[in-house]
């Protein structure tokens, strides 16, 4: 069998996620590993046993992957997926595509240009929960959603971002705990809405966090053109990490969802529950309960989109709907008053 050769670009935390998935594809062949820090390479490379670099570009020269994963900082995520797609490697990126909108659409472009996959990392759309809910909005048994919220808190002391050279900075993470995390919550409403946005008003804030300069807490109010509205609060200054919470009220009924479960309350009094995921659990080494399960499957999918099986489901274009919304946030609470969309 002629398997896929892939690299993965940054071995920090989320490596696991990526590698662990790679690694028991039979068709897939994990050719090298690569991180700055030498250390990581060397301990990512030696776990997977393949090659480690600590200069990507060395490693793409040497290895001639297919995909390459990119887990690195946001503010590298497009740099290096571009010049990856330049080079008609197919793109597996973590969330977010990027901290500017214009980076994102210019990256979709090429990947089109090139005839290569850009996916995006956003796992959650993959927990059963997820999907069951989003199969009664659109076969009808719930209908569209009218009313949205989620609520986060989570727990990022302050060492979350004094052992980061890049979390909790303007440049290199973009935001706080929207871009980085509220991200997944309000990205998981935006697909269960599926509408147009028409308008975001939202304020943040550092209220718990003198040791960075970007948002901690986060409030906000999004209309959608069918009507329906999405309110969210974020935190993640909280002393532990608590589950996500997203309520959703519909034409036919109700649904609560939080981590992989879901109880749905249709008007007719029927309950449906979502309390155990049916989708094989991999284990992973090292990961966080509230980051989920999902990778696999997200993963998968994306392979099989490049070998023509599927056709990829969250691609740059599925996740550009969020980063607009998630930049309008950031740009409504900098202005002090709604941001609008064009329409
Ligand atoms: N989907 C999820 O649930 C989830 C969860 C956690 C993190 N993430 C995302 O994963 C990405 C990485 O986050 P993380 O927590 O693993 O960060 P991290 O800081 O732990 O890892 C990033 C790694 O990239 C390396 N790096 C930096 N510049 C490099 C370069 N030029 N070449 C090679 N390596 C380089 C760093 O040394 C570091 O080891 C981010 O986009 C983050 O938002 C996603």
């Amino acid at each position: 069998m002629n398997k896929l050769r892939t690299c993965i670009i940054g071995c920090g935390n989320i490596f696991t996620m990526h590698a662990t998935p790679v690694l028991s594809f039979e068709d897939v062949e994990l050719v090298g590993v690569c991180d700055i820090k030498a250390d990581r390479a060397e301990a990512a490379g030696k776990r997977c046993n393949t090659a480690f670099y600590t200069d990507y570009r060395k490693m793409i020269a040497e290895t001639h992957p297919d995909v390459v994963h990119v887990c690195l900082p946001h503010y590298l995520h497009p740099i290096v997926s571009r010049e990856m797609m330049e080079q008609g490697i197919h793109v597996l990126c973590e969330k977010p595509a990027s901290i500017r909108l214009e980076d994102t659409i210019s990256n979709i472009e090429l990947a089109k240009k090139q005839g290569v996959q850009y996916g995006i990392i956003f796992q959650c759309r993959y927990n059963t929960a997820s999907k069951l809910v989003k199969q009664y909005i659109e076969d009808g048994t719930l209908g569209k959603v009218i009313s949205a919220r989620s609520v986060l808190t989570w727990c990022k002391p302050d060492t979350y971002y004094s052992l980061s050279d890049w979390k909790g900075t303007w440049d290199k993470e973009g935001g706080g705990v929207v871009i980085d995390q509220a991200i997944h919550s309000m990205d998981l409403v935006n697909w269960f809405i599926g509408a147009n946005p028409v308008s975001v008003y939202a304020h943040l804030d550092n209220r718990g966090h003198e040791i960075m300069e970007v948002d901690d807490s986060a409030e906000g109010y999004i209309k959608y053109d069918n009507g329906a509205t999405y309110g969210f609060w974020a935190m993640n200054n909280y002393g532990c990490d608590e589950p996500i919470e997203i309520r959703l009220l519909c034409e036919h009924g109700k649904a609560v969802l939080s981590y992989d479960e879901a109880i749905i309350t249709l008007d007719d009094g029927t309950v449906i529950r979502r309390d155990q995921s049916t989708v094989d659990q991999m284990e992973y080494e090292n990961s966080k309960k509230y980051w989920g399960s999902q990778h696999v499957t997200q993963i998968r999918q994306f392979y099989n989109s490049v070998l023509g099986k599927e056709t990829l489901e969250i691609s740059g274009e599925e996740a550009l709907k969020i980063q607009k919304i998630v930049c309008a946030v950031y740009e409504s609470s900098r202005q002090g008053k709604p941001v609008l969309f064009e329409q």
